[in-house]
């Protein structure tokens, strides 16, 4: 994978991610760096011969210009993943719809606790006695997003020592959380990509994740439970009544949609951490109240392997 980073600052993160790629240890080459300003991270850059570009906000009148530039100079990297380390910028949402689920950002908290800036003197003055550090997908709203990796730290003596343990875990974490996404199995609800097949023959196309989907090089299942289990479309609706799945017109489902969400969970590798990108709501796969089936039964089966994504979170 061609990792691109955004930094503002220090880039002791960038730093220890060049040094785990000459190592090995980081399976992704490190291609550029972007910067918001002028910055330690481009030293960093020149030292090891990383091609990088600054792109500074205020030297655009518009706003919309500024945003055009930047996804065009990241567009000339080919990134198949932008990793934020210590970029201080809303990524603009125009460059989410580009790159859904390919930005990542590291944070020095245990998300969603002390987002924003100084998270670490946060923590500290809030008298916790553990905080940590969290990688997640970046999405519109700021440190928010599907948390990939997180990591607990116990509040030592001084707020010096805490941050000297957050950065020594920051820099072996975005390691491992990078690793891990670029391995990862997928299992979408195929009305999320735009397929007619929910009960009224309608879909719930989001285009991010269609556009995450169709770029997706390696494996991914879609799914649609209720299809697979020989129901066509349109359908009865099904609702969950004291946890059975009853169709409108009365039928019970339930063994059957059991029998549908085992089927799938047997096409999943074994060894694969997995993203599944399922609907918010839905008795058959939603993630949220009413919670579907294949949800709880990916919890079940999948434990700590499962990374679970709703359209409404991407
Ligand atoms: C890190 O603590 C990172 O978690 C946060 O900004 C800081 C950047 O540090 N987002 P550095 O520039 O990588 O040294």
């Amino acid at each position: 994978m061609r990792i691109l980073v955004f930094a503002s600052g220090r880039g002791s993160n960038f730093e220890a991610l060049l040094n785990a790629s000459s190592r090995g240890v980081l399976k992704s080459k490190i291609v550029g760096l972007v910067c918001d300003r002028d910055c330690n991270a481009i030293e960093i850059a020149k030292k090891n011969k990383i091609p990088f570009s600054i792109l500074r906000p205020k030297d655009y009148a518009e706003k919309n210009n500024y945003i055009k530039e930047l996804i065009s100079i990241t567009g000339s990297y080919s990134p198949d993943i932008i990793l934020l380390a210590g970029y201080m910028r809303i990524i603009p949402s125009e460059l989410l719809d580009e790159y859904p689920l390919k930005i990542i950002n590291i944070h020095p908290s245990l998300l969603p606790l002390f987002k924003g800036k100084d998270a670490i003197k946060q923590a500290w003055d809030a008298g916790v006695k553990e905080t940590g550090v969290t990688v997640h997908f970046v999405n519109d709203r700021m440190d928010d997003g599907l948390i990939i990796l997180q990591k607990k730290v116990a509040v030592p003596n001084s707020l010096e020592e805490l941050e000297h343990e957050i950065h020594v875990l920051e820099h072996k974490m975005y390691v491992e959380a990078v690793n891990l996404v670029s391995d990862l199995f997928i299992v979408v609800s195929k009305c999320l990509i735009g397929e007619n097949i929910r009960y009224d023959g309608s879909n719930k196309l989001s285009k991010r994740i269609y556009k995450y989907v169709n770029g997706y090089r390696t494996e991914c299942l879609l799914v649609c439970p209720e299809v697979l289990a020989g129901l066509g479309v349109p359908r009865s609706k099904i609702n969950i009544i004291n946890t059975r799945l009853i169709s409108e017109d009365g039928v019970d489902l339930t063994d059957v949609m059991k029998r549908t969400c085992k089927d799938i969970i047997e096409k999943i590798p074994q060894n694969k951490m997995v993203l599944a990108i399922l609907k918010d709501k839905s008795p058959s796969c939603g993630k949220t109240e009413p919670q579907g089936l294949l949800v709880s039964m990916l919890r079940e089966h999948l434990k700590d392997r499962l990374l679970l994504l709703s359209e409404t979170e991407i």
